[in-house]
């Protein structure tokens, strides 16, 4: 990695050194979000108002941050979230994420859009746990095939993204003018890899999509499908009545529609309504290992991390995102001894609660 004349030892010093790195398009398509980003902001902010009540003298020598998903056991629960066009922040791209997800025992959740595809990364990166992110297509046999590929390269469960519609409207984007640059992204048709606009990949996304067709897709699929988007109890109950076997409550990081509820505030009420039945995700402004012991408090199983692995992947390929990684899981091993909660499975809602701080008059 390159020398640098301050040590990266946070996920805020990895943002600040990549913000040098990449040019100012690349950096505003990864940094931005709709609108006056008003929900992306809130996303880091809202784990912020919550406050931790640790417990002491609980023993914590030996301590275990493992998990169990989609009926797996897994070392930690960080997953790296589907991110589209990785290659701009690193030559090496998706490859490169998945080497780190392999150094650190995280899953990795292939875009659509990447650029790298299915079978590709299936080659460089066999090791690496992997999930596919779906977006379904006008065209269905696009879809179809995508999934065939997962399938045949053994990725282990769908994630289909429920929360673009159409695109959020991204002022940074449109100013830039990176909303209209050509990339070459992952084959969205049978016939290979293809160059188009981001606007135009998300023309492709059918805005008609409906829960019918997400209880087609657990159907036909046999892959565990998760549905990633939601915000609400009564949203992730039908995931539950159509078959899906988790859900992440997501607003995309804040890249949809603005002024939604944060990952952090919608979290509870999703937990409360289908944990029992579902495994509950989240992601959104994850930025320290504190972040994530408040999301499996409040009944997360595993959260996704974003944005900081882009900003890994900007200023040391795949020993950057590994570090970032790494970071985030020391914070959490060191932040589960401190909170008194050895086993990340044993964390409950008993250990957080609203901070008095963010309520305090001004
Ligand atoms: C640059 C960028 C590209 C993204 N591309 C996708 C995508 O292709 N599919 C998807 O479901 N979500 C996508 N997301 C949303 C992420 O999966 C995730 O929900 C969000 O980034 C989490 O918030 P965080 O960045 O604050 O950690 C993207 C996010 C960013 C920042």
């Amino acid at each position: 990695m390159p020398d640098r004349s301050f040590p990266l030892i946070s996920l805020a010093d990895y943002e600040a050194a990549a913000d040098g790195l990449l040019d100012a398009v690349a950096h505003g398509y990864f940094s931005g979000g709709a609108a006056d980003e008003i929900t992306m902001r809130d996303n880091v902010a809202a784990w912020g108002r919550i406050a931790l009540r640790p417990r002491m003298l609980v023993g914590v020598g030996e301590r275990d941050p493992g998990v169990t998903l989609l009926g797996r056991r897994r070392p930690h629960p960080v997953i790296i979230a589907p991110m589209a066009y990785q290659k701009l922040a690193h030559p090496d791209g998706e490859l490169a994420m998945a080497a780190a997800a392999v150094a650190t025992g995280t899953t990795m959740c292939l875009s659509t859009l990447a650029t790298t595809g299915i079978p590709d990364l299936a080659r460089g990166a066999p090791d690496a746990s992997r999930w596919f992110q779906l977006y379904v297509f006008r065209d269905r046999g696009v879809s179809r095939e995508l999934v065939a590929q997962a399938v045949e390269h053994s990725f282990e469960a769908l994630v289909v993204t429920a929360d673009v519609p159409v695109r959020g409207f991204r002022e940074r984007d449109l100013r830039s003018g990176s909303e209209l640059s050509p990339v070459r992204a992952l084959p969205v048709s049978a016939k290979g890899d293809v160059t188009m606009t981001p606007a135009d990949f998300s023309a492709l996304i059918d805005p008609e999509l409906t829960w019918d067709d997400i209880g087609q897709l657990v159907a036909d699929s046999p892959l565990p499908v998760l549905v990633k988007g939601l915000l609400t109890p009564d949203d992730a109950r039908l995931a539950a009545e159509h078959g899906a076997r988790g859900v992440i409550v997501s607003n995309h990081g804040g890249r949809q529609l603005d002024t939604v509820l944060s990952g952090a505030d919608a979290l509870a009420a999703v937990a409360e309504s289908v944990g029992d039945r579902l495994d509950v995700l989240v992601d959104g402004g994850i930025r320290r290992g504190t972040d994530v012991i408040k999301a499996l408090a409040l009944g997360a199983r595993a959260v996704l991390v974003g944005r900081p692995l882009i900003w890994g992947l900007a200023v040391g390929g795949a020993e950057g995102a590994r570090r970032v990684l790494e970071i985030l899981l020391e914070e959490l091993d060191r932040g589960l001894a401190l909170a008194g909660a050895p086993r990340a499975q044993g964390l409950d809602p008993s250990f957080v609660c609203p901070a008095p701080w963010a309520s305090a008059p001004g």
